[in-house]
Protein backbone atom coordinates (compact mmCIF):
# COMPACT_ATOMS: atom_id res chain seq x y z
CA UNK A 1 0.00 0.00 0.00
CA UNK A 2 0.99 3.38 -0.61
CA UNK A 3 1.78 5.24 2.55
CA UNK A 4 2.83 8.41 1.04
CA UNK A 5 1.86 11.40 2.68
CA UNK A 6 0.22 13.89 0.31
CA UNK A 7 0.79 17.63 0.27
CA UNK A 8 -1.74 19.06 -2.54
CA UNK A 9 -1.39 23.06 -3.42
CA UNK A 10 -5.03 24.36 -5.01
CA UNK A 11 -4.17 27.90 -6.42
CA UNK A 12 -7.35 28.07 -7.77
CA UNK A 13 -8.01 31.25 -10.15
CA UNK A 14 -4.71 32.66 -9.24
CA UNK A 15 -2.06 33.79 -10.16
CA UNK A 16 -2.82 36.55 -12.82
CA UNK A 17 -0.18 35.88 -15.23
CA UNK A 18 2.03 33.03 -16.36
CA UNK A 19 5.40 35.12 -15.40
CA UNK A 20 3.88 34.88 -11.99
CA UNK A 21 3.07 30.88 -12.33
CA UNK A 22 6.22 30.31 -13.29
CA UNK A 23 8.32 31.92 -11.09
CA UNK A 24 5.68 30.27 -8.21
CA UNK A 25 6.77 26.95 -9.46
CA UNK A 26 10.14 27.65 -10.17
CA UNK A 27 10.59 28.72 -6.27
CA UNK A 28 8.49 25.75 -4.77
CA UNK A 29 10.51 23.25 -7.06
CA UNK A 30 13.62 24.49 -5.76
CA UNK A 31 12.61 24.32 -2.22
CA UNK A 32 11.37 20.62 -1.77
CA UNK A 33 12.55 17.64 -2.58
CA UNK A 34 11.48 14.70 -4.21
CA UNK A 35 11.12 11.82 -1.36
CA UNK A 36 9.80 8.19 -0.98
CA UNK A 37 7.06 9.47 1.83
CA UNK A 38 5.57 12.45 0.75
CA UNK A 39 4.12 13.37 -2.49
CA UNK A 40 3.84 17.78 -3.19
CA UNK A 41 0.99 17.63 -5.68
CA UNK A 42 0.45 21.15 -7.61
CA UNK A 43 -3.12 22.29 -9.00
CA UNK A 44 -2.88 25.55 -10.58
CA UNK A 45 -5.14 26.74 -13.50
CA UNK A 46 -5.41 24.45 -16.37
CA UNK A 47 -3.76 27.28 -18.48
CA UNK A 48 -0.53 26.62 -16.69
CA UNK A 49 -0.42 23.27 -16.81
CA UNK A 50 1.67 22.84 -20.19
CA UNK A 51 5.72 23.39 -21.10
CA UNK A 52 6.96 21.40 -18.26
CA UNK A 53 9.87 19.46 -18.56
CA UNK A 54 8.04 16.49 -16.35
CA UNK A 55 11.71 14.97 -15.29
CA UNK A 56 12.62 18.56 -13.96
CA UNK A 57 9.70 18.69 -11.16
CA UNK A 58 10.05 17.88 -7.23
CA UNK A 59 6.51 17.80 -7.65
CA UNK A 60 3.70 15.96 -9.36
CA UNK A 61 1.31 17.90 -11.59
CA UNK A 62 -2.38 17.88 -10.76
CA UNK A 63 -5.96 19.83 -12.29
CA UNK A 64 -8.56 21.32 -10.83
CA UNK A 65 -11.40 20.19 -12.17
CA UNK A 66 -12.50 17.61 -15.09
CA UNK A 67 -14.93 16.77 -17.32
CA UNK A 68 -16.90 13.65 -16.87
CA UNK A 69 -17.08 13.50 -20.95
CA UNK A 70 -13.56 11.79 -22.47
CA UNK A 71 -14.11 14.42 -25.61
CA UNK A 72 -16.78 15.50 -27.77
CA UNK A 73 -19.34 18.58 -28.58
CA UNK A 74 -18.80 20.32 -24.67
CA UNK A 75 -17.76 23.49 -25.39
CA UNK A 76 -15.16 25.45 -23.02
CA UNK A 77 -14.69 21.51 -21.23
CA UNK A 78 -11.59 19.37 -20.09
CA UNK A 79 -11.32 16.27 -20.49
CA UNK A 80 -9.39 14.06 -18.21
CA UNK A 81 -7.44 12.32 -21.17
CA UNK A 82 -5.86 15.66 -21.81
CA UNK A 83 -4.81 16.20 -18.43
CA UNK A 84 -3.64 12.76 -18.41
CA UNK A 85 -1.63 13.75 -21.91
CA UNK A 86 0.42 16.96 -20.44
CA UNK A 87 1.23 14.75 -17.62
CA UNK A 88 -1.17 14.80 -14.52
CA UNK A 89 -1.41 12.20 -12.28
CA UNK A 90 -4.19 14.10 -10.32
CA UNK A 91 -7.20 15.89 -10.39
CA UNK A 92 -9.46 17.91 -7.67
CA UNK A 93 -13.06 16.67 -8.24
CA UNK A 94 -16.64 18.33 -6.14
CA UNK A 95 -14.27 21.19 -4.83
CA UNK A 96 -16.80 23.10 -2.61
CA UNK A 97 -16.46 26.43 -4.82
CA UNK A 98 -17.74 24.29 -7.67
CA UNK A 99 -20.99 22.63 -5.78
CA UNK A 100 -21.15 26.63 -4.71
CA UNK A 101 -20.48 28.71 -7.74
CA UNK A 102 -21.24 26.25 -10.72
CA UNK A 103 -24.19 24.28 -9.59
CA UNK A 104 -22.24 21.01 -9.23
CA UNK A 105 -24.44 17.96 -7.44
CA UNK A 106 -23.34 14.60 -6.17
CA UNK A 107 -24.32 13.19 -9.13
CA UNK A 108 -22.31 15.00 -11.15
CA UNK A 109 -18.92 14.73 -8.97
CA UNK A 110 -19.27 10.69 -9.18
CA UNK A 111 -19.12 11.21 -12.71
CA UNK A 112 -16.12 13.31 -12.92
CA UNK A 113 -14.66 10.89 -10.22
CA UNK A 114 -15.58 7.91 -12.68
CA UNK A 115 -14.32 9.74 -15.49
CA UNK A 116 -10.78 10.52 -13.91
CA UNK A 117 -10.20 6.56 -13.11
CA UNK A 118 -11.38 6.00 -16.12
CA UNK A 119 -8.30 7.99 -17.45
CA UNK A 120 -5.84 6.73 -14.72
CA UNK A 121 -5.78 10.10 -12.95
CA UNK A 122 -6.48 9.98 -8.88
CA UNK A 123 -9.43 12.53 -8.28
CA UNK A 124 -8.82 14.41 -4.90
CA UNK A 125 -12.58 14.38 -3.93
CA UNK A 126 -13.47 16.99 -1.38
CA UNK A 127 -16.52 16.87 0.98
CA UNK A 128 -17.47 18.49 3.93
CA UNK A 129 -20.27 20.61 5.38
CA UNK A 130 -21.39 24.21 4.77
CA UNK A 131 -21.57 25.44 8.52
CA UNK A 132 -20.14 24.14 11.97
CA UNK A 133 -22.26 21.45 13.47
CA UNK A 134 -25.14 23.20 15.47
CA UNK A 135 -26.66 21.86 18.69
CA UNK A 136 -30.47 21.85 19.82
CA UNK A 137 -31.45 24.29 22.99
CA UNK A 138 -30.69 21.18 25.38
CA UNK A 139 -26.93 21.14 23.68
CA UNK A 140 -27.69 17.78 21.41
CA UNK A 141 -25.50 17.68 18.80
CA UNK A 142 -27.73 18.09 15.60
CA UNK A 143 -25.15 16.08 14.00
CA UNK A 144 -24.83 18.13 10.57
CA UNK A 145 -21.46 17.16 9.60
CA UNK A 146 -22.31 13.75 9.95
CA UNK A 147 -25.31 13.58 8.10
CA UNK A 148 -23.98 15.68 5.14
CA UNK A 149 -20.52 14.20 4.98
CA UNK A 150 -21.87 10.58 4.54
CA UNK A 151 -24.47 11.41 1.82
CA UNK A 152 -21.52 12.98 -0.30
CA UNK A 153 -19.20 10.51 0.16
CA UNK A 154 -22.39 7.64 -0.81
CA UNK A 155 -22.86 9.08 -3.75
CA UNK A 156 -19.89 10.45 -5.21
CA UNK A 157 -18.53 6.66 -4.87
CA UNK A 158 -21.50 4.98 -6.34
CA UNK A 159 -21.12 2.58 -8.29
CA UNK A 160 -16.93 2.27 -7.50
CA UNK A 161 -15.65 -0.82 -7.52
CA UNK A 162 -13.79 -2.68 -4.71
CA UNK A 163 -10.51 -2.51 -7.26
CA UNK A 164 -10.38 1.15 -8.06
CA UNK A 165 -11.60 2.95 -4.69
CA UNK A 166 -8.21 3.29 -3.13
CA UNK A 167 -6.98 5.46 -5.92
CA UNK A 168 -9.43 8.42 -4.70
CA UNK A 169 -7.93 10.64 -2.20
CA UNK A 170 -10.44 11.77 0.15
CA UNK A 171 -10.11 15.57 1.33
CA UNK A 172 -12.28 16.73 4.22
CA UNK A 173 -12.71 20.36 3.36
CA UNK A 174 -15.72 21.77 6.20
CA UNK A 175 -16.51 25.00 4.30
CA UNK A 176 -16.39 27.49 6.95
CA UNK A 177 -12.94 26.64 7.58
CA UNK A 178 -12.22 27.56 3.91
CA UNK A 179 -10.21 30.95 4.13
CA UNK A 180 -10.94 31.37 7.10
CA UNK A 181 -9.84 34.91 7.83
CA UNK A 182 -12.10 35.85 10.53
CA UNK A 183 -9.95 33.25 13.21
CA UNK A 184 -12.64 30.54 12.80
CA UNK A 185 -10.53 27.34 12.25
CA UNK A 186 -11.13 23.79 12.15
CA UNK A 187 -9.26 22.02 15.49
CA UNK A 188 -7.23 18.95 15.01
CA UNK A 189 -9.78 17.44 17.28
CA UNK A 190 -12.91 17.81 14.77
CA UNK A 191 -10.18 16.79 11.76
CA UNK A 192 -10.21 13.78 13.58
CA UNK A 193 -13.65 13.22 14.40
CA UNK A 194 -14.60 13.46 10.56
CA UNK A 195 -11.53 11.37 9.51
CA UNK A 196 -12.34 8.64 11.93
CA UNK A 197 -16.65 9.01 10.58
CA UNK A 198 -15.95 8.93 6.75
CA UNK A 199 -13.41 5.54 8.02
CA UNK A 200 -16.60 4.30 9.33
CA UNK A 201 -18.59 5.03 6.19
CA UNK A 202 -15.79 3.66 4.03
CA UNK A 203 -15.77 0.31 6.26
CA UNK A 204 -19.70 -0.44 6.07
CA UNK A 205 -19.60 0.74 1.84
CA UNK A 206 -16.31 -1.05 1.49
CA UNK A 207 -14.19 -2.94 3.99
CA UNK A 208 -11.73 -2.38 7.19
CA UNK A 209 -9.01 -2.91 5.42
CA UNK A 210 -10.05 -0.58 2.32
CA UNK A 211 -11.23 1.86 4.67
CA UNK A 212 -7.74 1.84 6.77
CA UNK A 213 -5.63 1.54 2.71
CA UNK A 214 -7.94 5.07 1.04
CA UNK A 215 -5.98 8.56 2.05
CA UNK A 216 -8.29 10.87 3.93
CA UNK A 217 -6.48 14.94 4.11
CA UNK A 218 -7.66 18.12 5.27
CA UNK A 219 -8.12 21.18 3.71
CA UNK A 220 -8.90 24.43 5.15
CA UNK A 221 -7.42 27.68 5.87
CA UNK A 222 -4.05 25.32 6.13
CA UNK A 223 -0.73 26.96 6.91
CA UNK A 224 2.43 26.33 8.42
CA UNK A 225 2.05 26.90 11.99
CA UNK A 226 -1.11 24.52 12.20
CA UNK A 227 -0.13 21.91 9.26
CA UNK A 228 1.54 19.62 11.53
CA UNK A 229 -1.23 19.44 14.13
CA UNK A 230 -3.56 17.71 11.74
CA UNK A 231 -0.89 15.09 10.33
CA UNK A 232 0.12 14.37 14.20
CA UNK A 233 -2.72 14.91 15.94
CA UNK A 234 -5.78 14.37 13.48
CA UNK A 235 -3.96 11.57 11.90
CA UNK A 236 -4.44 12.94 8.50
CA UNK A 237 -2.66 10.96 5.40
CA UNK A 238 -2.14 14.46 4.08
CA UNK A 239 -3.63 18.40 3.39
CA UNK A 240 -4.87 20.18 0.68
CA UNK A 241 -3.29 23.96 0.78
CA UNK A 242 -5.64 27.10 -0.55
CA UNK A 243 -4.37 30.41 0.30
CA UNK A 244 -1.19 29.53 1.58
CA UNK A 245 0.09 27.97 -1.48
CA UNK A 246 0.75 31.13 -3.46
CA UNK A 247 2.59 31.95 -1.19
CA UNK A 248 6.15 29.98 -1.83
CA UNK A 249 8.17 30.61 1.13
CA UNK A 250 4.65 29.44 3.14
CA UNK A 251 4.00 26.42 1.56
CA UNK A 252 7.65 25.36 1.77
CA UNK A 253 7.46 25.78 5.40
CA UNK A 254 4.21 23.37 5.41
CA UNK A 255 6.02 20.97 3.22
CA UNK A 256 9.37 21.15 5.36
CA UNK A 257 7.39 20.63 8.27
CA UNK A 258 5.55 17.32 7.47
CA UNK A 259 9.43 16.30 6.47
CA UNK A 260 9.89 17.07 9.86
CA UNK A 261 7.52 14.59 11.43
CA UNK A 262 7.46 11.76 8.94
CA UNK A 263 8.77 9.03 10.71
CA UNK A 264 11.03 7.79 7.93
CA UNK A 265 13.24 10.91 7.91
P1 LIG B 1 -7.65 27.84 2.00
O1 LIG B 1 -6.43 27.04 2.36
O2 LIG B 1 -7.34 29.13 1.34
O3 LIG B 1 -8.60 27.95 3.14
O4 LIG B 1 -8.41 27.01 0.87
C1 LIG B 1 -8.72 25.69 1.12
C2 LIG B 1 -9.19 25.08 -0.12
O5 LIG B 1 -10.29 25.36 -0.58
C3 LIG B 1 -8.27 24.17 -0.80
O6 LIG B 1 -8.93 23.44 -1.77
Amino acid sequence: MDKKTLIIANWKCNPLTRKEAEHLLKVINGGIKLTKDIEVVICPPYIYLSGFNLKTLNFILGAQDCHWEQKGAFTGEVSPLMLKDLGCQYVIVGHSERRRYFGETDEIINKKIKAALKARLKPIFCLGEETKDTFDSEGKQLNEMNLIVQEQLEKAVAGISSNRINDVIIVYEPVWAISSNNGVSCSSDEAMQARLFIKKILSKLYSRRLAEEIKILYGGSVTAKNSSDYIKKAGMNGLLVGGASLNASEFIRIVKGVYEISPRF
